[in-house]
């Protein structure tokens, strides 16, 4: 049931949207707090979403270019989520979440 809120709570960026600057990252990584809780620190230790603050940003940008290809079997909802996004997107949120504090 939490998962459908989420799911519900989640609006993707439109076409056509400007590049992310700093704030614009800001607001894309709060649409993620609903489940990796807030900064992207994990809501539930040990529980199924993984935390993102603090990760190697290359890592994360790994993760989510390969969620958004559908190139992790194991991946649930993170690969709808991704559709919408630009690699510029997801570079910039790799970079905000490994970076110690949110900006
Ligand atoms: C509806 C809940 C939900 C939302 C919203 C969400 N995530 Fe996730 N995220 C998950 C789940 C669940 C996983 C585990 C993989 C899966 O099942 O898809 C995950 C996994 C990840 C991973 C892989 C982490 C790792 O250590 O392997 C990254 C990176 C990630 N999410 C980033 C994001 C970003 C960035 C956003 C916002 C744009 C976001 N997520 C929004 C639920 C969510």
């Amino acid at each position: 049931m939490q998962a459908v809120l989420a799911i519900a709570a989640w609006m993707p960026p439109q076409p056509g949207m400007a590049q992310p600057g700093l704030s614009d990252t800001a607001m894309l990584a709060a649409t993620c707090a609903t489940c990796h809780g807030p900064a992207g620190r994990q809501p539930s230790p040990g529980g199924s979403i993984p935390a993102l603050r603090e990760q190697v940003a290359a890592h994360l940008l790994q993760r989510l270019q390969a969620m958004q290809k559908h190139n992790d079997p194991k991946a649930t909802v993170m690969p709808q989520l991704l559709q919408g996004l630009s690699d510029a997107q997801l570079q910039a949120l790799a970079q905000w979440f490994s970076e110690p504090e949110p900006r």
